[in-house]
Protein backbone atom coordinates (compact mmCIF):
# COMPACT_ATOMS: atom_id res chain seq x y z
CA UNK A 1 0.00 0.00 0.00
CA UNK A 2 1.65 3.36 -1.21
CA UNK A 3 5.08 3.74 -1.57
CA UNK A 4 7.63 2.31 0.67
CA UNK A 5 8.77 4.93 3.03
CA UNK A 6 11.93 6.25 3.17
CA UNK A 7 13.13 5.42 6.74
CA UNK A 8 12.52 1.68 5.54
CA UNK A 9 14.77 2.29 2.34
CA UNK A 10 17.29 3.65 4.77
CA UNK A 11 17.19 0.29 6.05
CA UNK A 12 17.37 -1.96 2.97
CA UNK A 13 20.65 -3.36 1.38
CA UNK A 14 22.26 -1.99 -1.70
CA UNK A 15 22.01 -4.28 -4.16
CA UNK A 16 20.61 -2.00 -7.19
CA UNK A 17 17.38 -2.84 -7.08
CA UNK A 18 14.57 -0.59 -8.29
CA UNK A 19 13.48 1.86 -5.62
CA UNK A 20 10.41 4.44 -6.33
CA UNK A 21 11.20 7.96 -3.60
CA UNK A 22 8.30 9.62 -2.99
CA UNK A 23 8.86 13.39 -0.93
CA UNK A 24 9.70 17.05 -0.63
CA UNK A 25 13.43 18.05 -1.07
CA UNK A 26 15.19 19.32 1.37
CA UNK A 27 18.21 20.82 -0.60
CA UNK A 28 19.73 20.41 -4.06
CA UNK A 29 23.76 20.33 -4.76
CA UNK A 30 25.17 20.84 -8.05
CA UNK A 31 29.04 19.58 -8.13
CA UNK A 32 30.84 19.25 -11.29
CA UNK A 33 30.18 15.40 -11.56
CA UNK A 34 27.26 14.90 -10.13
CA UNK A 35 23.78 16.78 -8.54
CA UNK A 36 22.92 15.50 -5.06
CA UNK A 37 18.87 16.07 -4.27
CA UNK A 38 18.47 15.30 -0.50
CA UNK A 39 15.09 13.91 -0.53
CA UNK A 40 13.05 13.29 3.01
CA UNK A 41 8.97 12.07 3.31
CA UNK A 42 8.68 13.03 7.00
CA UNK A 43 8.73 8.74 7.97
CA UNK A 44 12.14 9.73 9.69
CA UNK A 45 14.68 13.02 10.49
CA UNK A 46 17.12 11.78 8.02
CA UNK A 47 17.20 12.14 3.91
CA UNK A 48 17.91 10.11 1.49
CA UNK A 49 20.43 11.09 -1.09
CA UNK A 50 19.29 10.86 -4.75
CA UNK A 51 21.77 11.43 -7.43
CA UNK A 52 21.83 12.53 -10.88
CA UNK A 53 24.52 13.09 -13.60
CA UNK A 54 25.05 15.89 -15.19
CA UNK A 55 23.35 16.58 -18.34
CA UNK A 56 21.07 13.31 -17.69
CA UNK A 57 18.19 15.46 -17.07
CA UNK A 58 16.97 18.98 -19.22
CA UNK A 59 18.08 22.74 -17.05
CA UNK A 60 14.46 23.16 -17.21
CA UNK A 61 13.37 20.10 -15.20
CA UNK A 62 16.48 20.99 -12.66
CA UNK A 63 15.04 24.77 -11.87
CA UNK A 64 12.29 23.41 -10.59
CA UNK A 65 14.02 20.92 -8.26
CA UNK A 66 14.27 23.21 -5.73
CA UNK A 67 13.89 23.25 -1.38
CA UNK A 68 10.02 22.09 -0.80
CA UNK A 69 9.24 21.14 -4.09
CA UNK A 70 7.58 17.30 -4.31
CA UNK A 71 9.28 15.00 -6.45
CA UNK A 72 8.83 10.97 -7.70
CA UNK A 73 12.15 9.94 -8.23
CA UNK A 74 13.07 6.07 -9.77
CA UNK A 75 16.26 4.79 -9.40
CA UNK A 76 18.26 2.00 -7.92
CA UNK A 77 19.52 1.75 -4.10
CA UNK A 78 23.27 1.49 -4.15
CA UNK A 79 26.10 1.73 -1.46
CA UNK A 80 26.57 5.42 -0.79
CA UNK A 81 30.01 6.70 -1.38
CA UNK A 82 29.20 10.03 0.64
CA UNK A 83 29.84 10.14 4.56
CA UNK A 84 26.60 9.87 7.03
CA UNK A 85 24.32 7.52 4.45
CA UNK A 86 25.03 4.01 3.76
CA UNK A 87 22.58 3.87 1.04
CA UNK A 88 21.88 6.56 -1.75
CA UNK A 89 19.79 6.38 -5.06
CA UNK A 90 21.27 6.95 -8.78
CA UNK A 91 18.16 8.01 -10.53
CA UNK A 92 16.76 6.98 -13.64
CA UNK A 93 13.66 9.87 -13.79
CA UNK A 94 12.09 12.56 -11.86
CA UNK A 95 8.45 13.55 -12.13
CA UNK A 96 7.54 16.76 -10.62
CA UNK A 97 4.40 16.51 -8.65
CA UNK A 98 4.59 20.58 -7.28
CA UNK A 99 7.36 22.85 -7.64
CA UNK A 100 7.98 25.68 -4.61
CA UNK A 101 9.02 28.56 -5.93
CA UNK A 102 12.35 29.56 -4.38
CA UNK A 103 11.41 33.26 -4.49
CA UNK A 104 8.37 33.01 -2.82
CA UNK A 105 8.60 29.68 -0.64
CA UNK A 106 9.35 30.63 3.27
CA UNK A 107 11.43 27.69 4.12
CA UNK A 108 14.72 27.82 2.56
CA UNK A 109 17.56 26.13 4.30
CA UNK A 110 18.85 27.91 6.73
CA UNK A 111 17.81 28.41 10.30
CA UNK A 112 14.59 30.27 10.75
CA UNK A 113 13.26 31.01 14.46
CA UNK A 114 10.69 29.51 16.40
CA UNK A 115 8.89 32.85 16.18
CA UNK A 116 8.55 33.22 12.44
CA UNK A 117 7.71 29.56 12.01
CA UNK A 118 4.65 30.15 14.45
CA UNK A 119 3.77 32.29 11.50
CA UNK A 120 3.97 29.75 8.63
CA UNK A 121 2.01 26.99 10.69
CA UNK A 122 0.51 25.61 7.89
CA UNK A 123 4.58 24.56 6.95
CA UNK A 124 6.47 24.25 9.75
CA UNK A 125 5.89 20.54 9.34
CA UNK A 126 8.37 20.19 7.01
CA UNK A 127 11.16 21.50 9.07
CA UNK A 128 13.38 19.13 10.87
CA UNK A 129 12.78 19.99 14.42
CA UNK A 130 8.74 20.11 14.13
CA UNK A 131 9.08 16.79 12.23
CA UNK A 132 11.30 15.15 15.33
CA UNK A 133 8.19 16.82 17.77
CA UNK A 134 5.44 15.67 15.51
CA UNK A 135 6.92 12.32 15.56
CA UNK A 136 7.87 12.49 19.13
CA UNK A 137 4.14 13.43 19.97
CA UNK A 138 2.36 10.73 18.11
CA UNK A 139 4.87 7.88 19.71
CA UNK A 140 4.19 9.29 23.05
CA UNK A 141 0.06 9.35 22.31
CA UNK A 142 0.51 5.71 21.50
CA UNK A 143 2.50 4.20 23.95
CA UNK A 144 0.18 6.41 26.78
CA UNK A 145 -2.50 4.34 24.89
CA UNK A 146 -0.80 1.54 24.94
CA UNK A 147 -0.08 2.18 28.80
CA UNK A 148 -3.21 1.78 29.68
CA UNK A 149 -4.31 -1.32 27.59
CA UNK A 150 -1.86 -3.01 28.94
CA UNK A 151 -2.91 -1.77 32.58
CA UNK A 152 -6.33 -3.26 32.13
CA UNK A 153 -8.07 0.61 31.30
CA UNK A 154 -10.54 1.30 29.23
CA UNK A 155 -10.52 4.22 26.85
CA UNK A 156 -14.09 6.59 27.72
CA UNK A 157 -14.64 9.06 25.42
CA UNK A 158 -16.13 11.67 27.18
CA UNK A 159 -18.25 14.57 25.65
CA UNK A 160 -16.86 17.90 24.02
CA UNK A 161 -19.71 20.01 24.50
CA UNK A 162 -20.81 20.07 28.25
CA UNK A 163 -23.34 22.01 30.25
CA UNK A 164 -21.27 21.73 33.56
CA UNK A 165 -18.50 23.37 34.65
CA UNK A 166 -16.00 20.41 36.30
CA UNK A 167 -12.96 22.62 37.64
CA UNK A 168 -15.23 25.03 39.02
CA UNK A 169 -12.97 27.99 38.09
CA UNK A 170 -15.73 29.41 34.97
CA UNK A 171 -12.95 29.99 32.25
CA UNK A 172 -15.51 27.99 29.94
CA UNK A 173 -16.05 28.88 26.07
CA UNK A 174 -19.63 29.15 25.33
CA UNK A 175 -21.16 27.02 22.72
CA UNK A 176 -24.24 28.58 21.10
CA UNK A 177 -25.96 28.34 17.67
CA UNK A 178 -28.02 31.46 18.56
CA UNK A 179 -27.85 34.46 16.35
CA UNK A 180 -25.42 37.19 18.27
CA UNK A 181 -27.21 40.00 16.55
CA UNK A 182 -31.31 39.20 17.63
CA UNK A 183 -30.67 37.20 21.19
CA UNK A 184 -34.00 35.86 22.02
CA UNK A 185 -34.89 37.44 25.61
CA UNK A 186 -37.10 36.50 28.67
CA UNK A 187 -39.86 38.44 29.71
CA UNK A 188 -37.35 39.75 32.67
CA UNK A 189 -34.82 40.52 29.85
CA UNK A 190 -32.32 37.86 30.18
CA UNK A 191 -30.74 35.58 27.10
CA UNK A 192 -33.35 33.10 26.84
CA UNK A 193 -31.12 30.01 26.24
CA UNK A 194 -34.44 27.71 26.35
CA UNK A 195 -34.20 28.83 22.41
CA UNK A 196 -30.39 28.04 22.13
CA UNK A 197 -29.66 24.36 20.48
CA UNK A 198 -29.49 22.19 23.34
CA UNK A 199 -32.45 24.12 25.09
CA UNK A 200 -29.80 25.50 27.99
CA UNK A 201 -26.28 27.19 28.10
CA UNK A 202 -23.47 24.59 26.68
CA UNK A 203 -19.74 25.44 26.80
CA UNK A 204 -16.50 23.46 25.58
CA UNK A 205 -15.20 20.90 27.93
CA UNK A 206 -12.40 22.17 30.57
CA UNK A 207 -11.97 18.30 31.63
CA UNK A 208 -13.49 15.03 31.14
CA UNK A 209 -13.06 13.80 34.74
CA UNK A 210 -17.17 14.32 36.11
CA UNK A 211 -17.83 12.15 32.98
CA UNK A 212 -14.68 10.03 33.50
CA UNK A 213 -16.05 9.35 37.22
CA UNK A 214 -19.04 7.79 35.91
CA UNK A 215 -17.08 5.19 33.96
CA UNK A 216 -14.99 4.24 36.53
CA UNK A 217 -17.80 3.91 38.43
CA UNK A 218 -18.59 0.87 36.81
CA UNK A 219 -15.82 -0.03 34.90
CA UNK A 220 -13.60 -0.03 37.42
CA UNK A 221 -10.50 1.87 35.80
CA UNK A 222 -10.87 4.03 32.80
CA UNK A 223 -8.68 7.04 31.01
CA UNK A 224 -9.51 9.62 28.60
CA UNK A 225 -7.21 11.02 26.05
CA UNK A 226 -8.94 14.76 24.43
CA UNK A 227 -8.78 17.79 23.63
CA UNK A 228 -9.95 20.14 26.69
CA UNK A 229 -10.78 23.79 26.47
CA UNK A 230 -9.49 26.78 28.31
CA UNK A 231 -10.94 30.29 28.26
CA UNK A 232 -7.75 31.59 30.77
CA UNK A 233 -5.62 34.49 29.32
CA UNK A 234 -2.66 33.11 29.97
CA UNK A 235 -0.31 34.60 27.92
CA UNK A 236 2.58 31.92 29.09
CA UNK A 237 4.66 29.22 27.91
CA UNK A 238 2.85 26.75 29.81
CA UNK A 239 -0.95 27.38 29.13
CA UNK A 240 -2.69 26.66 25.72
CA UNK A 241 -6.98 27.83 25.10
CA UNK A 242 -6.62 24.02 23.58
CA UNK A 243 -4.90 21.49 24.96
CA UNK A 244 -4.93 17.48 25.23
CA UNK A 245 -5.31 16.03 28.51
CA UNK A 246 -4.75 12.47 29.47
CA UNK A 247 -7.47 11.73 32.48
CA UNK A 248 -7.41 8.46 34.26
CA UNK A 249 -9.78 7.47 37.34
CA UNK A 250 -9.66 4.68 39.05
CA UNK A 251 -12.12 3.14 41.53
CA UNK A 252 -10.56 1.45 45.02
CA UNK A 253 -7.56 3.53 44.60
CA UNK A 254 -7.06 5.85 47.42
CA UNK A 255 -4.20 9.07 46.99
CA UNK A 256 -1.48 6.62 47.46
CA UNK A 257 -2.12 4.26 44.75
CA UNK A 258 -2.71 7.74 42.37
CA UNK A 259 0.49 8.81 43.07
CA UNK A 260 2.25 5.52 42.41
CA UNK A 261 0.24 4.86 38.80
CA UNK A 262 1.02 8.59 38.11
CA UNK A 263 5.01 8.27 38.81
CA UNK A 264 5.30 4.97 36.97
CA UNK A 265 2.87 6.28 34.08
CA UNK A 266 5.17 9.00 33.19
CA UNK A 267 8.32 7.24 33.51
CA UNK A 268 6.78 4.27 31.38
CA UNK A 269 5.57 6.68 28.88
CA UNK A 270 9.22 9.09 28.91
CA UNK A 271 10.98 5.67 28.43
CA UNK A 272 8.92 4.71 25.51
CA UNK A 273 9.90 7.64 23.71
CA UNK A 274 13.32 7.31 24.54
CA UNK A 275 13.22 3.68 23.19
CA UNK A 276 11.25 4.61 20.03
CA UNK A 277 12.11 8.01 19.06
CA UNK A 278 16.23 7.74 19.22
CA UNK A 279 17.09 9.51 16.07
CA UNK A 280 14.78 12.86 16.70
CA UNK A 281 15.34 13.16 20.84
CA UNK A 282 19.17 13.04 19.53
CA UNK A 283 18.73 15.92 16.47
CA UNK A 284 16.83 17.43 19.48
CA UNK A 285 19.31 17.15 21.81
CA UNK A 286 22.22 18.56 19.78
CA UNK A 287 19.82 22.16 18.80
CA UNK A 288 19.28 22.46 22.19
CA UNK A 289 23.02 22.21 23.16
CA UNK A 290 24.05 24.44 20.14
CA UNK A 291 21.49 26.77 21.46
CA UNK A 292 23.21 26.89 24.85
CA UNK A 293 26.47 27.28 23.62
CA UNK A 294 26.25 31.15 23.71
CA UNK A 295 25.75 30.03 27.89
CA UNK A 296 27.86 29.96 30.63
CA UNK A 297 28.29 26.69 31.51
CA UNK A 298 26.64 27.03 35.08
CA UNK A 299 23.35 27.92 32.98
CA UNK A 300 23.16 25.69 30.68
CA UNK A 301 21.15 22.47 31.67
CA UNK A 302 21.66 18.90 31.42
CA UNK A 303 21.97 17.24 27.70
CA UNK A 304 18.11 16.29 26.91
CA UNK A 305 18.55 12.64 26.60
CA UNK A 306 20.47 12.88 30.27
CA UNK A 307 17.42 14.94 31.73
CA UNK A 308 15.19 12.30 30.76
CA UNK A 309 17.10 9.21 31.98
CA UNK A 310 17.13 10.93 35.21
CA UNK A 311 13.39 11.23 35.64
CA UNK A 312 12.99 7.90 34.48
CA UNK A 313 15.61 6.33 36.70
CA UNK A 314 15.35 8.33 40.27
CA UNK A 315 11.92 8.05 42.35
CA UNK A 316 9.99 11.19 42.55
CA UNK A 317 10.60 13.43 45.88
CA UNK A 318 6.91 13.18 47.87
CA UNK A 319 5.59 15.46 50.31
CA UNK A 320 2.86 17.50 51.58
CA UNK A 321 2.07 20.98 50.98
CA UNK A 322 2.85 22.38 54.54
CA UNK A 323 6.18 20.74 54.21
CA UNK A 324 6.68 22.56 51.09
CA UNK A 325 5.40 25.35 52.64
CA UNK A 326 8.13 25.06 55.59
CA UNK A 327 10.78 24.52 53.10
CA UNK A 328 10.19 27.96 51.38
CA UNK A 329 9.86 29.88 54.49
CA UNK A 330 13.59 28.55 55.19
CA UNK A 331 14.70 29.01 51.80
CA UNK A 332 17.14 31.64 50.79
CA UNK A 333 14.91 33.24 48.22
CA UNK A 334 12.27 33.70 50.89
CA UNK A 335 14.39 35.02 53.54
CA UNK A 336 16.17 37.58 50.85
CA UNK A 337 12.80 38.71 49.74
CA UNK A 338 13.72 37.69 46.47
CA UNK A 339 10.42 35.64 45.37
CA UNK A 340 7.58 37.83 43.67
CA UNK A 341 5.19 36.39 45.48
CA UNK A 342 4.72 36.07 49.49
CA UNK A 343 4.81 32.70 50.89
CA UNK A 344 2.89 31.44 53.99
CA UNK A 345 0.66 28.59 54.68
CA UNK A 346 -2.91 28.95 52.75
CA UNK A 347 -1.40 30.44 49.17
CA UNK A 348 -1.92 28.99 46.06
CA UNK A 349 1.79 28.52 44.84
CA UNK A 350 3.27 30.10 42.27
CA UNK A 351 5.60 28.99 39.92
CA UNK A 352 8.57 30.58 40.68
CA UNK A 353 8.16 28.49 44.25
CA UNK A 354 7.48 25.68 42.59
CA UNK A 355 10.53 25.91 40.48
CA UNK A 356 12.43 26.59 43.60
CA UNK A 357 11.32 23.03 45.15
CA UNK A 358 11.68 21.15 42.25
CA UNK A 359 14.76 22.93 40.39
CA UNK A 360 16.60 23.61 43.61
CA UNK A 361 15.70 22.19 46.49
CA UNK A 362 15.28 18.54 45.52
CA UNK A 363 16.20 19.09 41.95
CA UNK A 364 14.12 16.28 40.86
CA UNK A 365 10.56 15.65 40.23
CA UNK A 366 8.30 16.44 43.39
CA UNK A 367 4.83 15.05 44.20
CA UNK A 368 3.00 17.86 46.50
CA UNK A 369 0.27 16.35 48.37
CA UNK A 370 -2.67 17.70 51.15
CA UNK A 371 -3.38 21.17 49.71
CA UNK A 372 -5.50 23.94 51.59
CA UNK A 373 -8.93 23.02 50.56
CA UNK A 374 -9.70 26.44 49.71
CA UNK A 375 -7.26 26.21 46.71
CA UNK A 376 -7.97 23.23 45.24
CA UNK A 377 -11.52 22.00 43.74
CA UNK A 378 -14.88 20.93 45.12
CA UNK A 379 -14.40 17.23 44.05
CA UNK A 380 -11.41 16.78 46.02
CA UNK A 381 -11.58 14.48 49.39
CA UNK A 382 -11.27 16.13 52.58
CA UNK A 383 -8.89 15.19 54.86
CA UNK A 384 -9.62 14.27 58.54
CA UNK A 385 -8.51 17.41 59.91
CA UNK A 386 -10.76 19.36 57.86
CA UNK A 387 -8.39 22.07 56.49
CA UNK A 388 -6.24 19.98 53.54
CA UNK A 389 -7.73 17.69 50.89
CA UNK A 390 -6.14 14.88 49.32
CA UNK A 391 -4.66 16.36 46.25
CA UNK A 392 -1.63 15.75 44.62
CA UNK A 393 0.10 17.93 42.15
CA UNK A 394 3.50 16.76 40.15
CA UNK A 395 6.35 19.04 39.18
CA UNK A 396 8.66 19.01 36.90
CA UNK A 397 11.88 20.18 36.44
CA UNK A 398 11.62 23.64 33.87
CA UNK A 399 7.43 22.74 33.58
CA UNK A 400 6.26 23.44 36.74
CA UNK A 401 3.02 21.39 37.40
CA UNK A 402 2.51 18.59 34.68
CA UNK A 403 -0.25 16.41 36.32
CA UNK A 404 -2.62 17.88 38.60
CA UNK A 405 -4.55 15.15 40.31
CA UNK A 406 -6.27 13.74 43.69
CA UNK A 407 -8.98 11.20 45.88
CA UNK A 408 -12.38 12.01 45.25
CA UNK A 409 -14.57 13.02 47.88
CA UNK A 410 -17.02 10.08 47.95
CA UNK A 411 -19.11 11.26 50.61
CA UNK A 412 -22.58 12.75 49.72
CA UNK A 413 -22.94 14.76 52.18
CA UNK A 414 -19.59 15.98 52.17
CA UNK A 415 -19.35 16.88 48.48
CA UNK A 416 -22.74 18.61 48.61
CA UNK A 417 -21.27 20.72 51.05
CA UNK A 418 -18.28 21.52 49.05
CA UNK A 419 -20.21 22.46 45.68
CA UNK A 420 -22.55 24.49 47.88
CA UNK A 421 -19.44 26.35 48.96
CA UNK A 422 -17.64 27.25 46.18
CA UNK A 423 -21.22 28.26 44.43
CA UNK A 424 -21.76 25.45 41.95
CA UNK A 425 -25.51 25.01 41.29
CA UNK A 426 -26.22 21.54 42.35
CA UNK A 427 -28.56 21.08 39.45
CA UNK A 428 -26.04 21.34 37.10
CA UNK A 429 -24.14 18.29 38.23
CA UNK A 430 -26.97 16.44 39.43
CA UNK A 431 -25.84 12.88 37.65
CA UNK A 432 -22.43 13.54 39.22
CA UNK A 433 -23.71 13.87 42.95
CA UNK A 434 -25.91 10.87 42.68
CA UNK A 435 -22.77 8.61 42.00
CA UNK A 436 -22.20 9.24 45.68
CA UNK A 437 -25.70 7.95 46.48
CA UNK A 438 -25.81 4.84 44.76
CA UNK A 439 -22.76 2.71 45.21
CA UNK A 440 -19.88 4.90 45.73
CA UNK A 441 -17.13 3.71 46.51
CA UNK A 442 -13.35 5.45 47.33
CA UNK A 443 -11.81 6.40 43.74
CA UNK A 444 -8.94 8.87 42.51
CA UNK A 445 -7.44 9.91 39.40
CA UNK A 446 -5.45 12.49 37.94
CA UNK A 447 -5.19 14.45 34.69
CA UNK A 448 -2.02 14.74 32.88
CA UNK A 449 -1.26 18.02 30.40
CA UNK A 450 -0.40 16.46 27.37
CA UNK A 451 1.53 19.32 25.84
CA UNK A 452 3.18 19.75 29.24
CA UNK A 453 4.55 16.12 28.55
CA UNK A 454 5.91 16.80 24.81
CA UNK A 455 7.29 20.13 25.91
CA UNK A 456 9.29 17.90 28.50
CA UNK A 457 10.71 15.41 26.40
CA UNK A 458 11.41 17.68 23.54
CA UNK A 459 13.18 19.82 26.08
CA UNK A 460 11.41 22.46 23.94
CA UNK A 461 10.69 25.85 25.61
CA UNK A 462 7.16 27.29 24.35
CA UNK A 463 3.90 25.21 24.50
CA UNK A 464 3.02 26.54 21.43
CA UNK A 465 5.62 24.58 19.29
CA UNK A 466 4.31 21.19 20.19
CA UNK A 467 0.94 21.14 19.31
CA UNK A 468 0.62 21.54 15.34
CA UNK A 469 -1.87 24.23 15.70
CA UNK A 470 -1.29 26.28 18.79
CA UNK A 471 -4.47 28.29 20.12
CA UNK A 472 -4.07 30.57 22.51
CA UNK A 473 -5.28 34.36 23.07
CA UNK A 474 -5.58 36.13 19.96
CA UNK A 475 -4.65 33.54 17.78
CA UNK A 476 -6.35 30.86 15.94
CA UNK A 477 -5.40 30.94 12.60
CA UNK A 478 -4.40 27.87 10.43
O1 LIG B 1 -4.84 20.76 37.23
P1 LIG B 1 -5.93 20.67 36.20
O2 LIG B 1 -6.77 21.87 35.97
O3 LIG B 1 -6.80 19.43 36.65
C1 LIG B 1 -7.92 18.98 36.05
O4 LIG B 1 -8.43 19.42 35.03
C2 LIG B 1 -8.48 17.74 36.70
N1 LIG B 1 -9.88 17.57 36.26
C3 LIG B 1 -7.62 16.55 36.38
C4 LIG B 1 -8.11 15.28 37.01
O5 LIG B 1 -7.95 15.11 38.21
N2 LIG B 1 -8.71 14.39 36.24
O6 LIG B 1 -5.29 20.25 34.81
C5 LIG B 1 -4.55 19.06 34.70
C6 LIG B 1 -3.28 19.28 33.90
C7 LIG B 1 -2.33 20.27 34.52
O7 LIG B 1 -1.52 19.65 35.49
C8 LIG B 1 -1.53 20.72 33.33
O8 LIG B 1 -0.53 19.77 32.99
C9 LIG B 1 -2.56 20.71 32.23
O9 LIG B 1 -3.61 19.86 32.64
N3 LIG B 1 -3.10 22.05 31.94
C10 LIG B 1 -2.81 22.78 30.85
N4 LIG B 1 -1.99 22.53 29.82
C11 LIG B 1 -1.89 23.46 28.85
N5 LIG B 1 -2.59 24.62 28.86
C12 LIG B 1 -3.43 24.92 29.87
N6 LIG B 1 -4.12 26.07 29.86
C13 LIG B 1 -3.56 23.98 30.93
N7 LIG B 1 -4.30 23.92 32.07
C14 LIG B 1 -4.01 22.76 32.65
MG1 LIG C 1 -3.94 21.96 38.57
Amino acid sequence: MGPLQIKDLLLQAPESQSVILKGWVRTKRESKNAIFIALNDGSTINNIQAVAQPGQFSPELLLTVTTGSCLKITGKLVESMGSGQAVEVQIDDIHVYGTADPEVYPLQPKKHSLEFLREIAHLRPRTNTFGAILRIRHTLAFAINKYFNDKGFFYLHTPIITASDAEGAGEMFRVTTLDLDKLPRTDEGAINFKEDFFGREANLTVSGQLEGELGAMALSKIYTFGPTFRAENSNTTRHLAEFWMIEPEMAFFELQDNMDLAEDFVKTVISYALEHCKDDLNFLQNRLTEEEKSKPQNERSLPLLEKLSFVVDNPFERLTYTEAIEILLQSKPHKEKKFQYPVGWGIDLSSEHERYLVEKHFKKPVILTNYPREIKSFYMKLDEDGKTVRAMDVLFPGIGEIIGGSQREDNYEKLLERVHEVGIDPETIWWYLETRKFGTAPHSGFGLGFERLVLFVTGMSNIRDVIPFPRYPKSAEF
